[in-house]
C-alpha cells in the first residue's frame, strides 16, 4: 500500500504568532490517522514548528534548501541545518522556485543529491505550464522534468522520494485539473517510472496532486487510483479547510 499524504505548503505566509496559532488549530482537528500529514512552513518558523508538533503526528517540512553542503551562500539554508533542527523532509522543485528563482532541472538534481546525502526525504514538485498543456506537450514536459532531476538515482534512493505533480496553470488560480486529468498524468508518471526502473518501484511511489485543491474537490481528486494525496497551498492556511482535505480520502 502506498502512503497517503496531504502536505500543506504555506509558501511565504504567516508571521510567528500566526504560524503558532495555525499549528494549534490544526492539532485541535481530528485528522484521519491513515493519512500522513505535513506542513511546509517558511524556514524561519521551522524550529518552532518542529517543537510545537512534537506531541502530534504532523510532520514539518522545509520549502527549499541550497544544493551546497555549506559555504559562502549568504541567505541560504543547508540540508544539514534542516536535519539539525529536526526537519526530515524538504520540498524541491516547486514551480515558484523554478519561475521566480530560476531553478533548473540540473540544479534540482544537485539539490536532490544533497538532500538525500544528508538523510532528508524529498517531496519533488514538477508540472507543465498552461501553454504546454494547450499544445499537448505536457506528457513530454513531465517526463523530461523527472528524468533530468531524478533518473540518475538508484532504485533504493526512491524510498526517500515523494512526487508532487502540480500543473502551473492550476496553482493559486482556482482552476483545478479535473480528477480525470490528474489520473491521466499520474498514470503516465507511473508508466515513466516503470520504464526507467520497474513496476514495483513505480507502484511504491506516492504521487501527490497540487493546484487549487479545496475541501469541495479533494474527495473526487483523491478517489483516483494513481492519486495518493495532495500538496495544498491556499487551503492549508485554514485549519478547518486543511483538515477537511486530509479527511477527504
Ligand atoms: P494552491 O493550492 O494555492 O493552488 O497552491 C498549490 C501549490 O502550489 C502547493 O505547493
Amino acid at each position: 500500500m502506498r502512503k497517503q499524504i496531504v502536505a500543506g505548503n504555506w509558501k511565504m505566509n504567516l508571521d510567528a504568532k500566526q504560524s503558532q496559532e495555525l499549528i494549534e488549530a490544526l492539532k485541535a482537528q481530528s485528522l484521519d490517522s491513515n493519512v500522513s500529514v505535513a506542513i511546509a512552513t517558511p524556514s524561519v518558523h521551522l524550529a518552532a514548528a518542529v517543537a510545537q508538533t512534537q506531541d502530534s503526528s504532523i510532520d514539518v517540512v522545509a520549502q527549499n534548501m541550497h544544493q551546497a553542503t555549506s559555504g559562502a551562500y549568504t541567505g541560504e539554508v543547508s540540508a544539514t541545518m534542516l536535519k539539525s533542527i529536526g526537519v526530515n523532509t524538504v520540498l524541491l522543485g516547486h514551480s515558484e522556485r523554478r519561475a521566480y528563482f530560476h531553478e533548473t532541472d540540473a540544479q534540482l538534481a544537485e539539490k536532490v543529491n544533497t538532500a538525500l546525502d544528508a538523510g532528508l526525504n524529498v517531496i519533488f514538485c514538477f508540472g507543465e505550464e498552461l501553454e504546454e498543456r494547450k499544445s499537448g506537450s505536457h506528457f513530454d514536459v513531465v517526463s523530461s522534468q523527472l528524468s533530468k532531476a531524478l533518473f540518475h538515482l538508484k532504485a533504493n534512493q526512491w524510498d526517500h522520494i515523494v512526487l508532487a505533480y502540480e500543473p502551473v496553470w492550476a496553482i493559486g488560480t482556482g482552476e483545478t485539473a479535473s480528477p480525470e486529468q490528474a489520473q491521466e498524468i499520474h498514470a503516465h508518471i507511473r508508466a515513466v517510472l516503470t520504464a526507467q526502473y520497474d513496476a514495483a518501484l513505480a507502484e511504491s511511489i506516492s504521487v501527490l496532486y497540487g493546484g487549487s485543491v479545496k475541501p469541495s474537490n479533494a474527495a473526487d481528486i483523491f478517489s483516483k487510483p494513481d492519486v495518493d494525496g495532495g500538496l495544498i497551498g491556499g487551503a492549508s492556511l485554514n485549519a478547518e479547510d486543511f483538515a477537511a482535505i486530509v479527511n477527504a480520502f
